[in-house]
């Protein structure tokens, strides 16, 4: 037996063949391997914001001078901007490199082997990957034909074990929104409930003012979408202050860095820039869907976020995602049970809404 496989004996026995998280293909690893370079790459897999930070952030950022120090681990200042932001008391923010590792910290706290954390699916599939880190099992409850959630088997699902709820709006990947009566009804069942706000500001649509009524209700947000900082990795959650500080426990030293921390500011300085850049993709978001339903063998749903999902109606979507990466367009593929197989297309420029349309009418 060689040595490697020696101490992968000693994993622990619920990550024995884990298979992780299936991310975005970065334009890095397709040099060479597409008809067109690397700069010339229309990236529409991994909802990112085509617009870019604002321009005060890479000034900041050319000009800070700390970079040798770390950042306040209490997050003093970064949380106070982040209350004003979203209207809710500074000791209820805790913020983290991106908002998904808020999800595994909420993992890390709540869950453990013998544990269950509902999920409505499809869904954004990290409340998975942390859930089963945590060697917690989980019960998936389908959504309907139109991926709205089923609120009766939600409930239904809830036992003794059950440690947490996520719910995502608008969902990734499928773009639709849950009607906050569903979310009130989740809610007052008592257990936590986590609501995956990454794309609050694409659907407008928040319950973050019930954050003060109800004790049990978490809301994550992320700056990777509408504040184009996905690479600087900045989420923030909003907990009850009990659930906050043991958050605060819980993650690891120094979570958000210098560079992120200065992103925010300066985002939050710019908000008319950037919430005009969000507007641009609202409407590019309706334009985009209109051309795509004139596709005969796609199906396009509505949307809330920054993302379309398309059933393919007619001929193998996993070609049909090869094909447009050959041709320097990136789109997100699935092929499972309940996607079936489909895509999904982050909005982008007018200018990238051409080159796929292009790419597709030419496959
Ligand atoms: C529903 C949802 N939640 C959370 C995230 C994670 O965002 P972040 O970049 O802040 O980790 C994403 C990213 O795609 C998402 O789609």
């Amino acid at each position: 037996m060689s040595e490697s496989n020696g101490i992968e004996k000693l994993i622990q026995p619920h990550l024995a063949g884990f298979t992780g998280y299936s991310a975005s293909t970065s334009p890095d690893v397709l040099k060479g391997k597409v008809d067109v370079s690397t700069d010339d790459i229309v990236k529409m897999n991994a909802n990112e914001n085509p617009y870019g930070c604002s321009p005060r952030v890479l000034k900041a950022l050319a000009a800070c001078q700390t970079f040798n120090i770390y950042p306040d681990d209490g997050q003093q200042q970064l949380r106070k901007m982040l209350a004003d932001y979203a209207g809710v008391p500074a000791e209820c923010i805790v913020a983290g490199h991106g908002s998904n590792t808020l999800i595994d910290y909420l993992a890390r706290l709540f869950v453990g082997p013998g544990d269950e954390v509902i999920n409505s699916v499809p869904t954004f599939d990290i409340y998975r990957f942390s859930t089963e880190i945590c060697g917690g099992t989980l019960i998936n409850i389908n959504r309907d034909g139109n991926f709205a959630i089923d609120v009766k088997r939600i409930k239904a699902a809830i036992g003794p074990n059950t440690k947490l709820i996520f719910l995502a709006t608008p969902n990734n990947p499928t773009g639709n929104i849950i009607p906050p009566k569903d979310i009130v009804e989740i809610i007052e069942t008592g257990l936590p409930v986590v609501v995956d706000e990454a794309y609050y500001e694409f659907s407008g649509e928040t319950v973050m003012p019930l954050t003060t009524k109800y004790k049990n209700l978490i809301v994550l947000r992320s700056f990777s979408k509408w504040a184009g900082l996905a690479g600087l990795r900045i989420g923030y959650g909003v907990f009850p202050p009990r659930i906050a500080s043991y958050m605060m426990a819980v993650k690891i030293p120094h979570n958000v860095s210098v560079a992120a921390e200065i992103a925010v500011r300066e985002s939050l300085a710019d908000i008319d820039y950037l919430q005009g850049r969000v507007e641009a993709i609202i409407k590019e978001r309706t334009r985009l869907y209109n051309e795509l339903q004139k596709i005969s063998w796609l199906k396009p749903y509505p949307s809330r976020a920054n993302f379309i999902y398309c059933a393919v109606l007619q001929g193998n979507a996993g070609d049909i995602h090869l094909k447009l990466q050959k041709k320097g367009v990136l789109v997100r593929y699935f092929d499972n049970p309940l996607l079936k197989k489909s895509l999904r297309i982050s909005v982008g420029k007018p200018a990238h809404t051409r080159a796929l349309l292009k790419a597709l009418r030419n496959i």
